[in-house]
């Protein structure tokens, strides 16, 4: 068989919030972080991506939801496919097709799936036959999350000691848990400050950096023990502490900045507030204004009702623990 015969992939993969969050790296390169995390795959969000190695091309095209890309985001792409040409050994552009079931750059981490679908696709494409362990270790070049969502359930992306050892974990693959994760979509715009961006300004600027390392180290050990136990009040509590020490480093950073906005913190309100009344949830944030609400399957129902009073309907996303990548083709 020729290359050009078998230089076709196409690959699922599911985006994933993270419990305990990455915020910052140790090496920029290599996207080595300065903390291990922790996160859930989840079903409802997902990238699906086809990569076509061609002799005829003369330049990588990009086609992200019927268009064409240009500009930082093609370049971010073109950067990831030239480490993967390397290492294959072969000089060829690619087609990449990629569509999104995922709000693009609204803190939904669109660049888990993004790049966790673009690694299988590509390296099986040019022809490398990466284990899941290797493809995780190449997913992490494109975007830090991306490194946990090669893998279903609960996810470690453990630190490591340097780039072969950087990679996800899997924690527990098939969760027997019935939980829920409710994605509040309170803005669908681009967000103003990029991850990459924002953790570089955080850790190079706050006081509060070392403190969220050790932090970290603390939420990761108890996380792992709550989730095992299926003690959801402990695994919610941490998961939400975590995010909020996230975002004081960015309030706390020069210059500072923040993913909040009205509604975000409308929705953390109400989540206080139904606790109070014994619907017991916990929220999380990440990089862009939406807010995650962890619930277990009996609060459902309520949690719903009560957000439908502040929400539209189609702005009430409920996602449940979901799988590792899939090949399509
Ligand atoms: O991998 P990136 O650059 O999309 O950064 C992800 C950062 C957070 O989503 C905020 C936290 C995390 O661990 O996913």
């Amino acid at each position: 068989m020729t290359f050009e015969s078998q230089n076709n992939s196409k690959v699922r993969a599911h985006t994933n919030i993270a419990l305990v969050k990455y915020w910052g790296k140790e090496n920029e390169a290599l996207k080595i972080p300065t903390t291990s995390s922790l996160s859930l795959t989840l079903d409802k969000f997902y990238t699906d991506t086809e990569v076509t190695f061609k002799n005829e091309l003369a330049a990588d095209q990009i086609i992200f939801n019927g268009e064409a890309v240009k500009g930082n985001k093609a370049k971010r792409i073109t950067n990831f496919l030239n480490i993967v040409r390397e290492m294959a050994g072969k000089n060829i552009f690619a087609e990449v097709k990629t569509s999104n079931n995922v709000p693009t750059a609204a803190g939904l981490a669109s660049s888990a799936s993004g790049f966790a679908a673009l690694a299988g696709a590509a390296s099986k494409a040019i022809g490398l036959k990466l284990n899941k362990k290797e493809l995780s270790r190449l997913a992490r070049r494109g975007s830090g999350s991306a490194t946990r969502s090669i893998y279903g359930g609960f996810v470690e992306w453990q630190k490591g000691f340097g780039d072969q050892t950087s990679i996800g974990v899997p924690f527990i693959e098939k969760v027997d848990w019935n939980i829920h994760i409710v994605a509040i979509l309170v803005n669908k715009s681009e967000k103003e400050m990029t991850s990459t961006q924002g953790m570089k300004i955080s850790k190079d600027t706050s006081p509060y950096y070392v403190e969220w390392k050790k932090l970290c180290k603390r939420d990761l050990k108890n996380i792992k023990i709550a989730i095992k136990a299926h003690d959801f009040s402990r695994m919610g509590k941490i998961a939400e502490e975590n995010a909020m020490r996230m975002h004081a480093l960015t309030l706390s950073a020069d210059p500072d900045f923040t993913y909040f906005d009205a509604d975000s913190l409308k929705v953390m309100k109400l989540v206080h507030n139904l606790r109070q009344r014994g619907i017991e949830c916990y929220f999380t944030m990440d990089a862009g204004p939406n807010v995650k609400i962890l619930v277990e399957d009996h609060n459902l129902v309520s949690l719903k009702q009560e957000l439908k009073k502040d929400f539209d309907e189609d702005k009430i996303i409920v996602a449940s623990p979901g799988p590792g990548i899939k090949y399509l083709k």
